[in-house]
């Protein structure tokens, strides 16, 4: 399976933060936004990642991840020439996913919890179909809404799913992290822009609960779903960030760390990524692994 990470956007709702700087870059407490979606393909065990952002911003995330071959992974990078909406990604996506499978997470979004992982190396096995997420929230109408027959843990039937409802039909939001089969893009290819002009990613999704092929997976109260795209949301991932590190002394979504872990790169290889940074918290952390 092949990972695409999308971190274009205009970032409005961020302004005046984003007016100079590309939202995905901004800080969460010690790293910048998009190291979070990033460990997620990596913890999914996805190694081939596209990233896909503004013209003008393209370069920054260059300069911040290079090829990925540091950390054991392969990057690569296409422009969005404008926010043509999220589905529009599998499209730009089409020569690099060739005929593989695909997980699309969006750049705001930041996942945390012990049985995630399990979870997402189960969903990157995907061959045929769609698997997306329900994860309970008090804002439902900020997100797309999923509506399931029964609400039991983990797997359960989705009935409905609608772009961001004025008067939502259940409190389970789906986060901005979607694993389809190689046919998603031939389907963001008939997707019609929506009334606000965009591709709709819950069009797709869409399209696959009504030919029986989406699963949508509850995460639970043991999981935490933040997005990063507000000045509040911002604020309260980068405490959540802080105040579960600062207690464990354990980092969350730190790529290097990942990458040991996941057998990528080699303690020597991490040490010598230590070496390179400054003399900070953030070296001495990826120093002290064992
Ligand atoms: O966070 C989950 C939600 O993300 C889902 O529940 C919604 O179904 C989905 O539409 C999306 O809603 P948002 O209102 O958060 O979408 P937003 O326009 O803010 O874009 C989400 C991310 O994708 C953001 O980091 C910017 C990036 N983006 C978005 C669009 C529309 C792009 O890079 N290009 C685009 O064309």
């Amino acid at each position: 399976m092949k990972g695409i990470i999308l971190v274009g956007g205009r970032g409005t709702r961020l302004h005046p933060l984003t007016l100079s700087v590309n939202k995905h870059l901004l800080p969460v407490f010690n790293k910048p936004m998009v190291y979070y979606p990033l460990s997620i393909l990596m913890l999914a065990g996805i190694r081939e990642i596209l990233i896909i952002s503004t013209p003008q911003d393209l370069r920054l995330f260059r300069q911040l991840l290079g090829d990925g071959s540091h950390w054991g992974l392969k990057f690569c990078y296409m422009e969005q020439e404008s926010p043509r909406g999220i589905a529009e990604a599998l499209i730009i996506a089409q020569d690099f996913v060739e005929v593989d499978p695909v997980c699309l997470v969006l750049g705001d979004n930041i996942f945390f919890g012990t049985t995630l992982p399990a979870r997402l190396r189960k969903a990157a096995k995907l061959q045929t179909g769609a698997i997306i997420f329900g994860y309970q929230v008090q804002d439902p109408e900020r997100y797309a809404v999923v509506t399931f027959e029964s609400t039991v843990e983990n797997s359960a039937r989705a009935i409905t799913l609608e772009e961001k409802p004025q008067n939502p039909k259940s409190k389970y939001a789906v986060p901005g992290l979607y694993f389809y089969d190689n046919n998603s893009i031939k389907m963001a290819k008939e997707l019609q822009p929506s009334a606000r002009g965009e591709l709709e990613i819950t069009d797709l999704n869409k399209r696959y609960l009504d030919q029986g092929l989406l699963q949508v997976e509850v995460l639970g109260r043991g999981i935490a779903w933040l997005d990063a795209g507000t000045h509040e949301s911002l604020l309260q991932a980068a405490h959540f960030i802080q105040t579960v590190e600062d207690r464990q002394g354990m980092m969350i979504s730190c790529p290097e760390e990942i990458a040991y872990r996941m057998g990528y790169i080699t303690r020597s290889q991490m040490s010598h990524l230590a070496e390179q940074m400054a003399d900070n918290a953030y070296a001495a952390y990826l120093r002290s692994l064992d």
